[in-house]
């Protein structure tokens, strides 16, 4: 039987070999003679799960699509409908709301690890700024799926956040008009949204996605010890020109990713099964009610995911009656994501071998990251908490403003000439 198997499979690849030579190359680029460091570490199963939770995404998308109704009048019923009497209906829209969230904590993972080794520093800038358009787009993409179910919080969420740019001085007016269709969120809001979110921007995803992990193939992977294993000795049991620290992509870490997968999924189920809202954070409370232009919920605020950049934007004071400051500032935290590889003047690429004063300033930003996100979660009406908001904000900007002073002033460690493996 396993012969029959493998002589169909043979003969088939040998059939497509004869009518496209290409394509046997490309696949042996990417994967069989795709030589990766040998040291990767868990922190390198983020990468391959965000491009499963990107097809799950998708996947899952098609199916609500066939139900969803993309009008202000019927978007929240239909998704009732499908949460009720669509057969398995329920299972794909947790799959795909809890996949929303955990997208961004698989990203915001993946994002770290770059951080932590270096991976943004030449000759990998590229793959860094590449993620950073990739990180802007699955933020529209999440922003505009989450005004579809055309709750409470869809509603209310999406004016704040497009009035954001009525701040602009002279367009900003007609910009919010121009994006909403209307002069509040309304039906051809939702129509262009979900023209958007179920095609454009995926597109645009997907195509991302192709150019990242190109653009990473050409210079190859970094690993935990930030040492180019290209520049090291050469050959291995696979190939004599091969970077002698480096193992095919397939079939070891194909084989290792599906470790990650394993845990992944068990995490992923047990939210869908257990804990689909998260207690209101995956799936807020006021968005199980429906849109109401004339009603304002309490609190309104947007996903965890946005929640930094929202307190941000809430404790920067409006200034002669605008809030140009706040957005600004808002704006600017996610471009200084992508300065970063020229931010960094550190003589070594990873944290393993970089001193004290580095560590520090990584504790902080880490830290101001994090105690914003609750801010930004919270009522933000607390003075104090204001007060706190803004030596965060202040912090946040110190970590990249001073950055060329302190990866400099620190103390590195000698950094190993290959690659180093712990049991
Ligand atoms: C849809 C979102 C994304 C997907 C599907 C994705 C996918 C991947 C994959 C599969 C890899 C190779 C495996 C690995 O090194 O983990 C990778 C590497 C990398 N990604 Fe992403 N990525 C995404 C977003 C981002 C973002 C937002 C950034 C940062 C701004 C980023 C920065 C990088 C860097 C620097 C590397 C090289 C890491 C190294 O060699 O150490 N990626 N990405």
């Amino acid at each position: 039987m396993a012969n029959i198997l493998t002589r169909t499979t043979n003969n088939v690849m040998d059939w497509v070999n004869a009518r496209a030579p290409g394509m046997m190359p490309v696949y042996r680029k990417h994967m069989t003679e795709y030589y990766a460091p040998k040291n990767f570490n868990v922190w390198y199963y983020f990468g391959s799960l965000a491009l499963l939770v990107l097809v799950n995404q998708i996947l899952t998308g098609i199916f609500l699509t066939m139900h969803f109704k993309p009008s202000a009048a019927e978007a929240f019923s239909s998704v009732e409908y499908i949460m009720r009497d669509v057969e398995w209906g329920w299972l794909i829209r947790y799959m795909h709301s809890t996949g929303a969230s955990l997208f961004f904590v698989v990203v915001y993972l993946h994002m770290f690890r770059g951080l932590m080794y270096g991976s943004y520093r030449k000759p990998r800038e590229l793959v860094w700024l590449i993620g950073m358009l990739l990180y802007l787009v699955l933020m529209a993409e999440a922003f505009m799926g989450y005004v579809l179910p055309w709750g409470q919080m869809s509603f209310w969420g999406a004016k704040v956040i497009i009035n954001l740019f009525g701040a602009i001085p002279v367009i900003g007016t007609g910009l919010t008009e121009w994006i909403m269709g209307d002069f509040i969120p309304s039906d051809a809001t939702l129509n262009r949204f979900f023209a958007l979110h179920v095609i454009a921007l995926p597109l645009v995803l997907l195509l991302l996605v192709v150019l990242h992990l190109g653009a990473l193939h050409e210079v190859g992977s970094n690993n935990p010890d930030g040492v180019d294993i290209k520049k090291g000795p050469k050959g291995n049991r696979w190939s004599p020109t091969a970077p002698a620290d480096g193992i095919p992509f397939h079939p070891y870490y194909t084989v290792k990713d599906l470790v990650g997968v394993g845990f992944f999924l068990m995490l992923a189920a047990f939210i869908i099964f257990f804990a689909p809202t998260f207690g209101g954070w995956f799936l807020e409370h006021d968005n199980f009610t429906e849109a109401n232009p004339l009603v304002t919920p309490e609190h309104i605020k947007p996903v965890w995911y946005f929640t930094p950049y929202y307190a941000m934007l809430r404790v920067v004071p409006s200034f002669l009656g605008s809030q140009i400051w706040g957005v600004l500032v808002m704006f600017g935290a996610i471009v200084l994501l992508f300065l970063v590889p020229w931010l960094d003047k550190s003589p070594v690429k990873s944290y393993r071998y970089r001193g004290w004063l580095s560590w520090v300033m990584m504790a902080v930003f880490v830290v101001s990251f994090l105690w914003l996100m609750k801010i930004g979660a919270g009522p933000g009406t607390d003075p104090v908490e204001t007060i706190i908001g803004r030596i965060l904000t202040f912090l946040y900007y110190a970590f990249f403003i001073t950055m060329p002073l302190w990866t400099r002033m620190d103390r590195t460690k000698q950094v190993p000439e290959r690659v180093t493996m712990h049991d």
